[in-house]
């Protein structure tokens, strides 16, 4: 090899050098937002019916075009909202004059192809002034991860715990062990409480086990309900836009709040990308997501990030795939929740794009453990960048969702929720918690500090308590006899949430005297300088102050 240039050597040791870049590539559909193969945009209505829809006539649609020409497009303003040029509504997104109602009733009357027209047209500061204006709800939040390597349920409870603790309004979980899932659902439900009464928790597994998990209270909501944008690769998952819509009733009949996910790069790694571009194709996820009925979507790439990450303007449109789905009135929570790159600079910049504007849950799976314990494959964040995070937020003055906490407040909710479900074990006759693991989960970094658990003796034990039929309800009886009567008493309002239904609307939680918060009686009603949400008064008060700042009074 020729003599080589001292800096150049160093570049490529960085980070940077390690993550994987590709031009784009057509053929596959690795192209982010523009493919020659792209439709125009088009609609043609007759009686009611759409006939035509982005130059594809009615007898040629596949599935998904079906979906989205019958369910999903509002035809009352259809004609309307296509007439207008797609330069001049970008503009209207950007415009503070133009209200957020106003420009949502023309955009669910858009085809798949005049949505990416629009979308086009904008940069990515302008991508996130649409975001600040068009998101559902007005106070943005987040969610969390909370998994471990080992399905250690003290230690999921105890990491709930915190979570909830430290302001995220979702937690969900997945397994190493299939079986484990109960046990993990159970965990976060009761680990959840203790931290913040009002956290909304899942388990996210094989679909059928996760709706019966939901069905007999142990979870309060579900989400990785894959939606995709080409025909095949639904086929290849032995599935259609219609089995993901009996699902979703399936959820709604029993007062489940649930959201689809789908994302930029999946059809290219399905190999059946149909050499259109990731966000064409992306929003006709979204679109079926809108057909559903279904109130919210987790979007932005997800699980599939390296994809849009390794091609031109990738990241950019990420951002524009979570502006897409609120512009069909959806709740979004907005990724950021895969690793993708070695850079701390460059994931920094990509976490920005929902930081700064906000969104509706602007991680829809920040790491609340460290990341050798996530069991998602490793979140962009983690336990150990809590304290970046809050400066970020101070720095700016933005409402990333978390709070400032401190150390005894931590150990205080991590050793209730762990003692918390050690007693509902042991009435609901699982293995047993020891006053051992209480201890390790109160203060571990992670699971390498909790010990092996009898696997065997687990797993046996969990699909007996399923065969047994127990439900929350058991878990409401096992806390209020044992001594957590305020724990009980949250997980009871979970399950008499289901029966009430409000936190189905739209981009709901709850705060923690279970009041709904939702786009229907907190609706985003930013309007430029001066209005809609404004990180001020006491919210401002508390996350301005990190433990670690200088206090002149005290000195
Ligand atoms: N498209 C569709 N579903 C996705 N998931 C993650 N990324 C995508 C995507 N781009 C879903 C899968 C996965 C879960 C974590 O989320 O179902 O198992
Ligand atoms: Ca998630």
């Amino acid at each position: 090899m020729a003599k080589r240039q001292k800096r150049f050597e160093v570049l490529a040791e960085r980070p940077i050098n390690k993550d994987g870049f590709i031009k784009e590539w057509v053929d596959v559909g690795l192209v982010a937002m523009e493919s020659p193969n792209d439709p125009k945009p088009s609609i043609r209505i007759e009686n009611g019916v759409v006939v035509e829809l982005d130059g594809k006539r009615r007898e040629d649609f596949d599935m998904i075009d079906y979906a989205i020409a019958d369910y999903c497009i509002d035809k009352r303003v259809a004609e309307e909202a296509m007439a207008i040029d797609s330069l001049k509504f970008a503009r209207m997104l950007v415009d503070i004059n133009v209200p957020r109602k106003e420009l949502v009733r023309l955009s669910v009357g858009m085809t798949p192809a005049k949505l990416v027209a629009v979308l086009r047209e904008l940069n990515v500061v302008e991508l996130m002034m649409a975001m600040q204006k068009m998101r559902s709800r007005k106070p943005p939040m987040n969610q969390a991860h909370v998994t471990n390597v080992k399905d250690c349920a003290p230690l999921l409870a105890a990491d709930a715990a915190e979570a909830g603790y430290r302001g995220f309004a979702e937690i969900e979980t997945t397994v190493g062990i299939a079986r484990y899932a109960p046990m993990n659902a159970l965990a976060l439900l009761v680990g959840g409480q203790v931290g913040r009464p009002g956290t909304l928790s899942q388990c996210a597994v094989e679909e059928a086990a996760e709706l019966n998990m939901g069905m007999r209270g142990f979870t309060a909501y579900a989400e990785t309900v894959s939606v995709y944008g080409t025909e095949q690769v639904f086929i290849d998952g032995d599935d259609t836009p219609w089995s993901k819509f009996f699902l979703a009733s399936a959820y709604a009949s029993r007062g489940l709040k649930m959201r689809y996910t789908s994302g930029t790069g999946s059809e290219v790694l399905m190999g059946y990308a149909e050499r259109k571009s990731m966000l064409y194709l992306e929003i006709r996820c979204i679109m079926v997501t809108k057909g559903a009925g279904v109130q919210g979507l987790q979007n932005g790439s997800i699980s599939c990030i390296g994809v849009p990450g390794a091609v031109p303007a990738g990241i950019r449109a990420v951002l524009a795939e979570n502006l897409a789905t609120v512009l069909m009135d959806l709740e979004v929570a907005s990724g950021n929740d895969q690793t993708f790159t070695h850079s701390i600079e460059r994931n920094t910049a990509r976490m920005l794009m929902q930081f700064l504007p906000g969104t509706d849950f602007i991680f829809s799976g920040y790491a609340a453990e460290p990341n050798y314990d996530n069991m998602f494959a490793g979140s962009t964040h983690d336990c150990d960048d809590y304290d970046d995070y809050l400066v970020l937020q101070r720095d700016l003055q933005v409402d990333g969702g978390l709070k400032p906490v401190t150390e005894e407040g931590v150990i205080a909710v991590r050793n209730k929720a762990a003692r918390a479900l050690q007693a509902v074990f042991e009435e609901l006759g699982l293995p047993a918690i020891t006053d051992d693991e209480v201890e390790r989960a109160t203060y571990a970094h992670g699971s390498k500090e909790m010990g092996d658990r009898n696997v065997n003796e687990d797993l046996r034990a969990i699909d007996d308590f399923m065969k047994r039929g127990t439900t929350g309800l058991d878990v409401v009886r096992a806390l209020a006899k044992r001594g957590f009567p305020d724990v009980a008493a949250s997980v009871l309002e979970m399950q008499k949430a289901k029966v009430a239904g409000d936190y189905l609307q739209t981009s709901a939680v709850f705060d923690e005297n279970f009041n709904v918060i939702s786009a229907i009686n907190h609706p985003n009603d930013y309007e430029g300088p001066g209005t809609g949400y404004r990180l001020t008064g006491e919210r401002w008060e508390m996350l301005k102050n990190i433990p670690r700042a200088i206090d002149a009074s005290q000195i």
